[in-house]
């Protein structure tokens, strides 16, 4: 089998086709994907109905004065409409964010996502990063307040992509209150929020002109082919984001979705239950292994074998040729490809992934 080259390594999870010509693998392998964060219980069993009857909405263009979808979000947050800008996945918001601070100075709280650089290098901005430090990812919040001194905007991930860790309210009250002296907007992507055990941050845009809380719908939901997010910030914010908005971004099967989606509290529900049983068992198994894991508050985790990325890179081949996905982490600097991140699935798969890294730590 032969190995990917570090640069080779494509820059997202899902790309198994990719990946399994790296490795001289047949395209056909069949493999568990536990690459990308998706919910496993797979979209809402109505959807395939709503969209066969759907049709007809692709007949006009999305229309920007339709309020509903806003008006849905912003009641499910406890905010106002025009605190709520609805976007092409979080993808978007995340770009629009970099775009109202363009030319200016980002701090970005890593290892993290790669789309905050890209975004920030797309907009023209300088990029510092705020390196999280030890084995449970934490953030030197002195050091952070001095680096806001000149610095537009801070981008971090909470729960945080791919450490899973979460950053304490209190912390990011600091970062707010020390980001209104220096005039720095809160970048704050919650794209992973709703698997956590630990609320939003949405009560801290009642008194914070400088937050912008970025969210996903299409982990949640199980899908990344709609492209559905939002963007939540004081009206200001928000207004100058939707100005930069691309027109008719958002399709109008995904604007008629938002509304249906939020509605499903049975679907939100089946999903906490599914986490209750994984995420307390599924970590804490891999520990016991022998592995090193941080405490996540997401549906995936991270996980270190060695103390090298070569040791990682067989681990992930032996996953590979067992026909299980793994997420490399060689694009996450302060990961530098030592560690793989881990979605957590359904029961028969965690115990196929549990047993391969059984029998990889046999002797
Ligand atoms: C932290 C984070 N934010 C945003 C996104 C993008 O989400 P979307 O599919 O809604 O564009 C991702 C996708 O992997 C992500 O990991």
């Amino acid at each position: 089998m032969k190995a990917a080259n570090p640069q080779d390594w494509p820059e997202h999870g899902g790309r198994r086709t990719a990946l399994l010509k790296h490795f001289g693998l047949p395209p056909d392998q069949p493999l568990i994907d536990f690459s990308a964060n998706l919910n496993p219980l797979g979209p809402p069993a109505w959807l395939g109905e709503w969209l066969s009857g759907a049709a007809p909405r692709l007949a006009a263009y999305p229309n920007p004065d339709d309020e509903a979808p806003a008006r849905a979000i912003a009641e499910r947050e406890g905010l106002t409409p025009e605190q709520v800008l609805v976007t092409n996945g979080g993808a978007e918001a995340i770009y629009l964010a970099a775009a109202l601070h363009a030319g200016g100075h980002a701090l970005i709280v890593e290892p993290t996502f790669s789309e905050y650089r890209l975004a920030c290098a797309h907009y023209g901005l300088t990029v510092e990063s705020l390196a999280l430090y030890g084995e449970d990812f934490a953030l030197d919040l002195g050091a952070a307040e001095r680096a806001m001194q000149g610095a537009a905007v801070l981008f971090l991930c909470r729960p945080n992509n791919p450490t899973g860790t979460l950053m304490p309210r209190e912390s990011l009250e600091r970062l707010l209150a020390r980001g209104r002296e220096t005039g720095t907007t809160l970048v704050v992507d919650e794209a992973f929020i709703d698997f956590s055990d630990e609320a939003s941050l949405t009560p801290l845009l009642a008194g914070a002109s400088n937050l912008l809380l970025l969210r996903s719908l299409t982990k949640l939901y199980d899908l990344p082919g709609l492209r559905l997010g939002y963007l939540l910030g004081a009206p200001g914010l928000v207004r100058k984001a939707r100005e930069r908005q691309m027109p008719w971004s958002v399709n109008a099967l995904a604007l008629g979705l938002v509304a249906p989606l939020l509605a499903d509290a049975d679907y939100l529900s089946r999903t906490r239950a599914w986490l209750a049983g994984v995420r307390p068992a599924v970590p804490e198994a891999v520990r016991v292994l022998g592995y090193a894991v941080p405490a996540t508050q997401a549906n995936f985790f991270l996980l270190r074998s060695g103390q090298d990325a070569t040791e990682a890179e067989a681990l992930f081949a032996f996953l590979l040729c067992r026909g299980l996905l793994a997420r490399h982490t060689h694009n996450f600097p302060g990961l530098d490809g030592h560690w793989l991140r881990l979605a957590m699935r359904d029961g028969p798969d965690n115990a196929r992934l549990l047993e391969a890294l059984a029998a990889w730590r046999r002797p």
